[in-house]
């Protein structure tokens, strides 16, 4: 047992509200996310859309607001106009992100059908690889103008006389990346998306738009990326997107652990670039940040697990998650909380079987690791985040310097407080006391414990090695105490007196 953690908190002490879209996801023409995924015509699942239902309500337990699509890498070799109308019409095409088949089944009314039954929020992105701006101000004709012109009409024929109002488009995909499909210098991409933006908010006003910054924050040209699109977009871009995978390739949890402080500087970082355009241009307001790929993903990467041979959904990106990588998902969320100022918007990449909480084999289905993680943080999203200030041990690591062995976010939410707490250490309980200034903690709504063997994972053979089970060793009488266990993950809703 190490000595006592405290978590100070102050209801004035406020960063903003959490916006509901960073519990977004993505979807991607990739692997078997789409076919075998969510769209499997001939499961015993899929319903008269095609839609699988056991996929659609393990989904829904997630409390996703957004979700992404058709890529990703797939993104900058897609035609929209290939995967709309009759299905016997629709090519077969050669798809080059993946190497793989792209059958075209499952296009823009599908996506937006199975929006309608998760109620989520679709984004786009659009082609600005191997595209033309003006392919993608067709495509948001064909979702969001009234009927009575070419495109607008081609939707209305395909089954849906009502537009479908797609509010959020990304200009591209990972345009920085040498491995993407038209990728370019900065200064040429930024002259593509502002082409295209202008036309696509042109075709639609009320439309908001994710300019492509920096895949990573290991890229060299990061963030000088970020700085020179957002400059040159101007006002055309509302967002800059973010994308982060990571993983412990070493097999160092301690240092896995403790990664969330780089999660904090990326977002620091592109919001700095962002308020400097917006200094520079003297401007009322200031891109926001889209984390629109956030993810760990390490061990299905490269090789075979990239390629797809030619194949329709052949399995790609297949990742096995495990305990530790549950807790460093719920960083990631923990780390968009504490920047709810400029985090509006986040994606976990993916949803099913690509690197993905869901798996589905045959007419099975399990959930991941990562998916009880995610979950346990989404049902307590409502408030405003609170700047917590944490007094405790520390630890040194060799990458991210000196660690809190706590992690942790907090929303208030008028007489509710949400608590979301990690104990890094890999073999010592905490004893965490949650101190609230100005208010006293009457009592728990509910709390979750997410604790196993960090390596521990879920299989189709025992699907409940890694799940969230009740907590209740909390006592509170104005602070509120409870010790944690190693390496585990407590999201508690308390009632403030
Ligand atoms: O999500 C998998 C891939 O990761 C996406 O296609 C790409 O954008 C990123 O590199």
């Amino acid at each position: 047992m190490t000595n006592p953690t405290v978590l100070h908190l102050h209801s004035r002490h406020t960063v903003g509200a959490v916006s509901p879209l960073i519990f977004g996801g993505f979807l991607e023409h990739l692997g078997r996310s789409i076919y075998e995924g969510v769209y499997d015509p001939g499961s015993v699942h899929a319903d008269a859309d095609g839609m699988r239902t056991d996929v659609i309500e393990a989904l829904r337990e997630l409390g996703l607001t957004v979700v992404r699509y058709p890529g990703g890498n797939f993104a900058s070799g897609y035609h929209w106009q290939d995967g709309v109308g009759p299905k016997e019409a629709r090519p077969r095409t050669r798809e080059l992100a993946w190497q793989s088949i792209e059958p075209n089944t499952f296009g823009t009314d599908e996506f937006i059908k199975l929006c309608r039954k998760l109620d989520w929020q679709p984004m786009l992105a659009v082609n600005l690889g191997t595209g033309t701006p003006e392919e993608a101000r067709d495509w948001v004709e064909y979702c969001n103008c009234e009927a009575g012109t070419r495109h607008a009409d081609m939707r209305a024929a395909n089954g849906a006389a009502e537009p479908y109002g797609v509010p959020t488009w990304c200009l591209g995909n990972e345009m920085d990346g040498p491995w993407q499909l038209g990728h370019v210098p900065a200064e040429q991409y930024a002259i593509r998306a502002s082409q295209a933006a202008k036309m696509m908010k042109d075709c639609d006003r009320s439309i908001e738009t994710v300019a492509c910054g920096s895949s990573a924050p290991t890229m060299p040209t990061f963030p000088e990326w970020d700085r020179t699109v957002l400059e040159s977009l101007g006002g055309l871009a509302d967002y800059v997107s973010l994308h982060r995978y990571v993983g412990n390739p070493d097999d160092n949890p301690a240092e896995y652990l403790a990664l969330s402080s780089s999660i904090d500087a990326q977002i620091e970082a592109v919001d700095a670039c962002a308020r400097y355009v917006q200094a520079k241009r003297r401007s009322p307001g200031r891109a926001y940040l889209c984390f629109d790929e956030w993810n760990v993903w390490y061990r299905a990467r490269g090789g075979a697990h990239s390629d797809g041979r030619g194949k329709v959904a052949p399995a790609l990106l297949e990742e096995r998650y495990n305990l530790e990588d549950a807790l460093v998902v719920a960083m990631f969320l923990m780390s968009f909380i504490r920047h709810a100022d400029s985090v509006r918007i986040a994606n976990l990449a993916q949803l099913v079987n690509v690197i993905g909480p869901v798996l589905t084999q045959g007419d099975e289905l399990l959930r991941q690791s990562i998916f009880h993680a995610f979950r346990m943080v989404s049902s307590r999203r409502t408030g405003v985040s609170l700047r917590g200030a944490v007094e405790g041990p520390t630890y040194e690591s060799e990458r991210y310097g000196n660690v809190p062995f706590l992690d942790h976010a907090a929303i208030i939410d008028g007489s509710k407080l949400h608590v979301f707490a990690i104990n890094r250490q890999l073999d010592d309980h905490m004893p965490l006391t949650v101190a609230f200034a100005d208010h006293a903690i009457a009592r728990v709504l509910s709390s979750e414990i997410l604790h196993a063997d960090l390596k521990a994972e879920n299989t189709f053979e025992h699907p409940d090695e890694v799940r969230a089970i009740p907590f209740d060793g909390w006592s509170a009488d104005g602070n509120a105490n409870a010790t944690m266990p190693p390496h585990s993950l407590v999201a508690t809703t308390f009632e403030l007196a």
